[in-house]
């Protein structure tokens, strides 16, 4: 009787963490409030969690991604991207700390192009070496801006889908844009973003994610021991104002050769033009994979905790940019400034100013079109 009570029981618990465990898995994320704007709109934090112990909180608010927890080697968990506590100071002042940005990432020349043959003005937002182009969508652009959020499941995955509609005309791009993106976090330890939009006119995009990852943890000092190997042997060099000149110029023999795994700062000081305009590394690789299907395209590997990450795309490019212009003025959520090359972007994209440059893969979306991209930040240690 003793034993059969006893089965009863066992029975029972395993039913209990059975149906427990099947309810965690399908539990969908729900938003939690996270302030307000100016206006009163409200915004919401989501956040997901993995079978790993990776944790990821990401707010409709430019859909930031607001930290992303990830064991190291020994198995401790540290914050390994950069930004703050409150909204109130991603409001203040940022540099895409962890946003989407779009309509079109990175620089359009002067702030002007032309679809099918009808000339469209931008605002001018950024001047690197006094000239002026429009960078990251704009005055308000994607990462200013409440994005609507819905938890989301699927088997082993968590996610967070947001949604923005972005009017005609909004900072100057023709056509209503319509835009989801999704952020997938999985029990094989991969953040997936798939972007799907679509217009009712031809206009240019190119979203992106903007994390500043540091692998060391953020608020732990320089990126410049992070080892990176990207497929990639050509890159788009530039002039002063960090527009690309149209070449596609192979790495090869130059600081930009990451084809074999190389430290950020081994040659991040070369006197090299690149490199002096850059301030250091932001420059755009054209991936050997150029066929749109999901590709590695670069691997990190941080040699003090271990931590790795890989970084899968479908699109054509990766902008590496190296936290040139961080320079201690933004104090982080865990209260210490960043300093100079305290992260690093990895940003899976079209050509920077692509609509000016027809010999650039199109960054042209038209009406009865659906622009489908995916980019997968595999985390790990070792
Ligand atoms: C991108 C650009 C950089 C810089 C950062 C934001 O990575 O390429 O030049 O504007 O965004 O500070």
């Amino acid at each position: 009787m003793k034993l059969i009570a006893y089965c009863l029981t066992a029975a029972m618990t395993i039913a209990t963490i059975t149906t427990a465990s099947a309810a965690a898995a399908a539990a969908k994320p729900k938003g939690e409030p996270f302030g307000k704007t100016a206006d009163g709109t409200p915004v919401e934090v989501f956040t997901l969690t993995n079978a790993k112990g990776i944790k990821l909180r990401a707010m409709t608010y430019g859909a930031i991604v607001l930290s992303l927890e990830t064991p190291d080697r020994n198995g401790k968990s540290a914050d390994i991207v950069l930004g703050y506590r409150t909204l109130a100071d991603y409001i203040k002042s940022t540099p895409y700390f962890g946003a989407i940005v779009g309509r079109y990432g990175n620089r359009i020349a002067q702030g002007k192009f032309k679809v099918d043959g009808k000339q469209h003005s931008l605002a001018t937002n950024n001047t690197p070496g006094g000239m002026p182009c429009a960078l990251h969508g704009g005055l308000k652009g994607f990462d200013k801006v409440v994005w609507q959020g819905e938890g989301v499941t699927q088997a082993g995955a968590q996610g967070v889908r947001f949604r923005y509609v972005s009017k005609d005309g909004e900072e100057g791009y023709p056509g209503t844009l319509a835009l989801t993106v999704t952020y997938w976090l999985s029990d094989n330890n991969e953040w997936r973003v798939d972007y799907l939009a679509t217009t009712d006119k031809a206009t240019p995009i190119n979203v992106t994610q903007h994390s500043y990852f540091n692998l060391k943890g953020e608020g732990n000092g320089d990126i410049l021991g992070h080892e990176l190997t990207f497929k990639a042997s050509k890159f788009t060099p530039v002039n002063a104002g960090l527009i690309p000149t149209g070449e596609l110029r192979p790495v090869k023999g130059t600081p930009f050769d990451f084809t074999s795994k190389h430290a950020i700062g081994e040659r991040v000081n070369s006197v090299d033009e690149q490199m002096k305009f850059g301030g250091g590394y932001d420059h755009n690789w054209v991936l050997d994979n150029q066929t749109g299907s999901l590709a590695l395209a670069a691997t990190v590997y941080e040699p003090t905790t271990g931590r790795t990450m890989e970084v899968l795309t479908t699109e054509p490019g990766l902008q590496f940019y190296c936290g040139n212009f961080l320079d201690g003025k933004l104090t982080g959520k865990s209260g210490r400034p960043y300093e100079f090359r305290n992260g690093f972007c990895l940003e899976t994209q079209h050509y920077p100013d692509s609509p000016n440059q027809p010999s650039f893969p199109t960054t042209i979306l038209r009406p009865g079109q659906t622009l489908k991209s995916t980019t997968v930040f595999r985390f790990g240690a070792n």
